[in-house]
């Protein structure tokens, strides 16, 4: 059953206002609905039937133009109500009832705690009531809430509050008004026992707005980084792409209970209480950093997502590849711009070329699903991001920002597709963009293989590039891409980017190479000297490039590439050369050796005073294990963790000094505060420390334990904390794992680190552990984020043990994955993934993992996990 893009059409009818009325109970709310309809002339003049999308709602009323309908002028069934004739022009009300209380998927209308809140996309809405429920029908709206003046002195919805009053009863209203008109998506409503922290923003153009963000009492002390954050994404916003706010008030609210990191509900975000919620002492700087993050991305969604929206589903990426590219530019701005793109890449290039690698894979813009919540993935939304910057890229800046401005000018209140807005970056740049769309129908991971020669004779460079791309299912056959690849051409006498010349043109030291045939051949002249090629600078699209790299010459790039982030690339690939045959030896039972290039590339690193300690820190971090399974052809699980702990191991005995020297020269005692230049120190600092307690140095561990007790901030505390756990001195984990569990168990946001940091343990007796763990008070199945950090991140995380070769963790995952599947399908089609791979590993594993794939299959399964289980065993 699923929906296809080819078959979209345009909505018989369109909704021009909706009211809503919510009487709130906890298992019994009413939901009173007046949407006033109009036929759409886009659909010809033939009377359509009024198709309603609608589920799990118990019907009491129904009437058009004040008239009740008879049972035989409507047809209801699961998914939604036909009303068989209708006028051109109408009032339709509804009265449907609902239960908040037994709402466990966590969608439309739930119960977080003691409180109510929605979550509508991508298809809540028609849990709540009976509405056409496609982003392509947007109205204004008008929703009064009703509830208990004690229970719920707090009634938040999208727009304006308008009016207030008391009720009978105990009860009270509020009412608000939007005046944008928005799909159903977009609609929100919170209702709870609340406090509120307030500011302002006064816009470019002066509009006063009031900021709020809504937590329950106990979190009225971790907001002020969410604020500050929201206001400085709020004048990015103005300075950069020229968008203003449009409503007097913008509203957070911040809930437990959440399957994403956070909505982008009209005048009223949502958050997951981790993606808003920080203090120095709960929260690690990448947690600052990433409420940073989420927050800009769900502001910047007002205009790229919210004032012009999606026409439907299968245009996702329209909405999030171009927000998720405009929030990594403010964290780029906002800190330090080569490691974000760093951190950015190295998740990418793990995360999301393994999902394009499997059997999930799927484009940009996918052609058909069964469920739309399985399409929330790194593909839609990282691979979005990345085709969007290379857009910019090829247009420079300037273009960029002017095609921009034509699509929010031209599409302002309507619901487009891919096409119109890349359509304006042609319009604008006067390029040719047709072959550039193929980077959003075609799926799975370009491979570009460069080779190049130096003619000493000619004093000529020799670049070959050739491009393809692997198989996806239901793709077999891909056409060659439009790929900007950036490079420079560093001497190796000079240590300096040559100038480059081509077909007689003078390019600077840094230029873009345009690949769009199957093989292209460019030929530099006049280059004085013999280079090292730094190819796909900045990563300048989202490809695997393979070039035949010699140790020597990573080094060299990493000593020498003018670009930052190549520098740390070199890095990688040496590292990752040294790692492969670490990896071949342990197959073998050969002895391990250690290079002695990377000991010295290293040692060279930690003599750098100058350098940014934010990339420094990035550098010194070896390849985790799943960016290495990434790269063998079979994930040998165990290889892959030996090696990785003999190059860490080795580095941290020979340069031990050096590392001690770091970690007290970056210690510091200045009062927390989450800016770049802190964050670098302490980065640098913990990584150093790492190295040292993967050899159980004594002066180590008794540093590891002093930062652990003297408490200063959860980035230290934490990191710590892990490495006492996590180290091999079986004695360090329980005093301190017991100490912190019982300062901490009042704050769920700190015991899912707590629950991370245990089962993410190297040690063999892990699993024990998790299956304890699942029994803590603290931990509960119906808390999504309970479950990513106890499950998903033993699945995600602890490759070694996940992989047991007794199947004993695919087990443990497959009967959590049955047990979601009934109380949140979302969740539980995620948390899966890791199973999905199976492809990549050992028969034995494999055969493990397909057994249990098999046995979730023999389940009654919701469409989400039917989806996926269907896909990995196709
Ligand atoms: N639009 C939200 C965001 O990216 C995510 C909503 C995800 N919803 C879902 N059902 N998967 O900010
Ligand atoms: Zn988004």
């Amino acid at each position: 059953q699923p929906t296809y893009l080819h078959d979209y059409q345009p909505p018989a009818y369109r909704v021009t206002h909706t009211e809503l009325k919510f009487d709130l109970a906890p298992s019994a709310t009413k939901v009173s609905a007046r949407l006033q309809l109009e036929r759409n002339p886009a659909r010809g003049e033939e009377a359509l039937p009024l198709e309603l999308d609608g589920e799990g709602l118990r019907l009491e009323r129904i009437a058009i133009d004040g008239q009740a309908l008879n049972p035989d002028e409507y047809a209801q069934g699961d998914s939604g109500l036909t009303i068989h004739r209708v006028p051109e022009r109408f009032a339709l009300e509804t009265e449907v009832v609902i239960d908040p209380a037994a709402n466990t998927a966590l969608e439309g209308l739930y119960r977080s705690g003691s409180m109510f809140c929605t979550q509508c996309e991508a298809e809540g809405f028609r849990r709540i009531t009976f509405y056409p429920d496609r982003p392509d029908v947007m109205a204004t709206f008008t929703t009064t809430l009703i509830g208990d003046a004690e229970r719920e002195p707090v009634l938040l919805a999208g727009g304006n509050p308008v009016e207030r009053g008391e009720l009978p009863g105990g009860r009270h209203f509020v009412t608000w008004e939007d005046p944008h008109p928005k799909p159903s998506y977009l609609f929100a409503l919170v209702a709870g026992d609340l406090e509120k922290v307030e500011d302002r923003f006064t816009t470019a153009s002066g509009r006063e707005v009031a900021l709020q963000i809504w937590v329950e009492e106990e979190n009225l002390g971790k907001t002020d980084h969410a604020m500050a954050s929201l206001k400085r994404a709020m004048r990015w916003d103005e300075e950069t792409y020229g968008r203003e706010y449009d409503l007097d008030l913008f509203m957070i609210v911040a809930v437990n209970d959440f399957n994403m990191g956070a909505m982008e509900n009209k005048g009223l975000n949502i958050f997951n209480s981790a993606a808003v919620l920080t203090h120095p002492q709960t929260a690690t700087d990448a947690a600052f950093q990433r409420v940073e993050g989420i927050v800009a991305h769900e502001y910047f969604h007002n205009w790229s997502g919210n004032r012009v929206t999606c026409r439907d589903w299968f245009q996702l990426s329209l909405k999030e590849g171009f927000t998720v590219f405009r929030d990594q530019c403010f964290s780029a701005d906002t800190n330090s711009a080569p490691v974000k793109r760093i951190e950015d890449v190295s998740f990418f290039r793990t995360a999301q070329f393994a999902e394009d690698a499997g059997p999930t894979a799927h484009p940009v813009r996918p052609d058909h699903y069964i469920e739309i919540g399985n399409f929330y993935t790194l593909t839609i939304y990282e691979k979005g991001a990345e085709v969007v910057r290379m857009l910019r890229n090829l247009l420079g800046w300037e273009a960029f920002r002017r095609g921009s401005d034509l699509y929010f000018a031209r599409f302002d209140g309507q619901a487009v597709t891919i096409e119109d807005f890349v359509g304006c970056m042609a319009e604008v740049s006067g390029q040719d963009l047709s072959q550039f769309m193929r980077w959003y129908s075609q799926a799975g991971t370009p491979e570009i293989d460069a080779n190049g020669h130096y003619d000493y004779a000619k004093g000529e460079y020799h670049l070959t590039l050739r491009q393809r791309t692997p198989a996806t299912p239901g793709q077999p056959d891909k056409q060659p891409l439009h790929i900007p690849v950036r490079l420079g051409l560093v001497g190796t006498k000079s240590g300096h980017d040559l100038s480059l010349t081509l077909d007689g043109e003078a390019l600077g030291t840094d230029t873009v190479l345009h690949l769009r045939e199957e093989e292209q051949h460019f030929v530099f002249t006049e280059v004085a000297e013999a280079p090292v090629p730094s190819l796909l600078r900045g990563f300048s699209a989202p490809v695997k490039l393979r070039f035949p790299y010699g140790r020597e010459d990573l080094a060299f790039l990493l000593a020498n590439d003018s670009d930052g982030f190549n520098r740390w690339d070199a890095g990688q690939r040496l590292a990752m050369l040294a790692l492969d045959d670490l990896i071949a030896a342990h197959r073998n039972g050969v002895e391990k050796v250690m290079d002695p290039r990377v000991i010295e590339a290293f040692r060279v690193l930690l003599g750098e005073e100058s350098d940014d300690k934010a990339v420094l820190a990035e550098m010194l971090t070896l390849p985790s294990e799943a960016y290495i399974a990434e790269q063998q052809p079979v994930v040998d699980v165990d290889a892959i963790h030996a090696a990785r702990s003999f190059v860490k191991q080795g580095l941290a005995m020979a340069l031990r000094d050096e590392f001690l020297a770091i970690y007290e020269a970056n210690l510091s005692e200045a009062p927390y505060a989450p800016e770049p230049e802190q964050i670098a120190r302490r980065g640098l600092k913990n990584v150093a420390l790492s190295y040292l307690m993967s050899i159980e140095d004594e002066r180590a561990i008794e540093l590891a334990q002093r930062q652990f007790e003297a408490g200063h901030n959860m980035t230290d505390v934490r990191s710590a904390l892990t490495l006492l756990t996590h180290s091999s001195r079986g004695d360090l984990a329980e005093p301190a794992l017991k100490a912190f569990g019982e300062q901490w168990a009042h704050d769920p946001l700190v015991m899912d680190q707590w629950f991370t940091i245990q089962v993410t343990r190297p040690q063999e007796d892990v699993l024990d552990r998790v299956r304890f763990l699942m029994q803590h008070p603290a931990f509960s199945l119906k808390n999504p984020n309970k479950v990513r950090a106890l499950i998903g991140a033993f699945a995600g995380q602890n490759r070694v043990n996940f992989h047991r070769i007794d199947g004993e963790g695919y087990k443990l995952l497959a009967e959590v994955v049955i047990e979601l599947n009934r109380l949140n399908p979302e969740i539980a089609a995620r948390i899966i993934t890791p199973l999905t791979r199976w492809a990549r590993f050992d028969e034995t594993r494999q055969a493990l993992m397909k057994a249990q794939l098999e046995r979730i299959r023999g389940e009654a399964l919701s469409p989400n996990v039917y989806e996926v289980v269907e896909k990995a065993l196709a």
